[in-house]
């Protein structure tokens, strides 16, 4: 038995979140699910947007699937997002986009490598009179372990190509140490993995225009972020974009969209980021099987001509999942 810790978040954290776990009880009996809660109830009930109690319930378990959190503003407000990243050491963000809507397009199949712990995301910025000052951190050793961690993946794929996204024409030095280490990494592993490397401007272009061109992109944090909502917009939108947040001992899974407080409340939603998000955890816990299941179960959805709100259909969140929970047990 795996134990999951679930966090359902703020806005449509807990509408996509209750679909995917709908799916997890479908597919496998041998998971246990802890439910903690984070963002604004949890500040409700502690004064903190992750309190110590979620926060050891996330550690303890086997791994973490969590909705999305409504970001406040001002200074005291500590991001709880940004906060188990670190704090679980979560420094590789994996996040696929995969076309399941055209038939035509199945070979749009692509998975950015994001660096989740330094770059732009450390929030170190002083202010003076005239302007801020943000210092933005590339470090050997988190930039060795990205690369790695992708090259790792680029294994497992059919492809095996690899493509590192940087600005090192700009930031000679930050950008230039990314990809100087990515060169030395896949040098030694010439034999099987093709490489290359692109400029961010011109890669999400690329993203755009030619799709199917990548496999792998590993790349640093701030870029990866923006470039993998734009995968995400070529496949569908952020309903589709699932990821997974995967340090040494821990893992949390979670959709690439926010808390969409637009249509929160709905019921509208679009839940495939989030079953995704789940069927990638799954194969995380060493249950493949099951995760091709869910992904087989999503793909034979849309094939049917099912779709949510969100791409011109008139399916809600709910129905949506009816129709996958369907198609995964008629497969039997
Ligand atoms: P968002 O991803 O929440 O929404 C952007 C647009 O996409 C909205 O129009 C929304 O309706 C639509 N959308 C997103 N997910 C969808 C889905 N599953 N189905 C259908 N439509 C969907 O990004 P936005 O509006 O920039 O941020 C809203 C809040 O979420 C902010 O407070 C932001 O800070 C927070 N946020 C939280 C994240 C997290 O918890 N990991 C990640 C990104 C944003
Ligand atoms: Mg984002």
């Amino acid at each position: 038995m795996r134990s999951v810790c679930v966090l359902r978040g703020d806005g449509i954290g807990p509408e996509v979140i209750d679909c995917a776990t709908r799916v997890l009880s479908s597919v496998t009996d041998d998971i246990e699910m802890v439910h903690a809660d984070i963002g604004r109830q949890a500040y409700k009930r502690t004064g903190k947007y992750l309190p110590d109690d979620t926060f050891e319930a996330m550690a303890d378990a086997d791994s973490c699937l969590f909705g999305a959190v409504t970001s406040e503003s001002g200074a005291q407000y500590d991001s709880p997002v940004l906060g188990f990243r670190k704090r679980l050491d979560l420094f590789a963000n994996i996040r696929p986009s995969r076309d399941f809507l055209n038939p035509d397009r199945s070979d749009v199949d692509l998975v950015i490598v994001r660096e989740n712990t330094e770059g732009l995301y450390t929030q170190d910025e002083d202010e003076d009179e005239s302007g801020v000052t943000t210092r933005r951190r590339v470090s050997k050793d988190a930039s060795k372990r990205i690369i790695g961690c992708a090259v790792e993946l680029a294994r497992n794929r059919r492809r095996r190509s690899i493509c590192c996204v940087h600005k090192a024409n700009v930031l000679t030095k930050s950008d230039g140490l990314f990809l100087r280490l990515f060169d030395e990494a896949v040098a030694k592993e010439s034999d099987w993995l093709s490489h290359s490397d692109q400029l961010v401007d011109s890669a999400a272009a690329g993203i755009v225009t030619n799709p199917k061109k990548f496999d792998v992109i590993v790349t640093l944090n701030l870029y990866g972020d923006i470039l993998s909502d734009v995968a995400a917009a070529v496949v569908g939108g952020l309903g589709f974009a699932p990821s997974g947040n995967i340090g040494p001992s821990h893992s949390v899974f979670e959709p690439a969209h926010g808390s969409a407080p637009d249509i929160a409340g709905m019921g509208v939603a679009n839940p495939t980021a989030a079953i995704l998000s789940a069927g990638m955890m799954l194969e995380h816990l060493g249950m493949k099987d099951e995760a091709t299941r869910v992904v087989e179960a999503i793909s034979a959805a849309y094939m049917s001509g099912t779709r949510t709100v969100d791409i011109g259909g008139c399916y809600g969140s709910q129905h949506f999942t009816d129709e996958v929970i369907e198609c995964l047990t008629r497969d039997r």
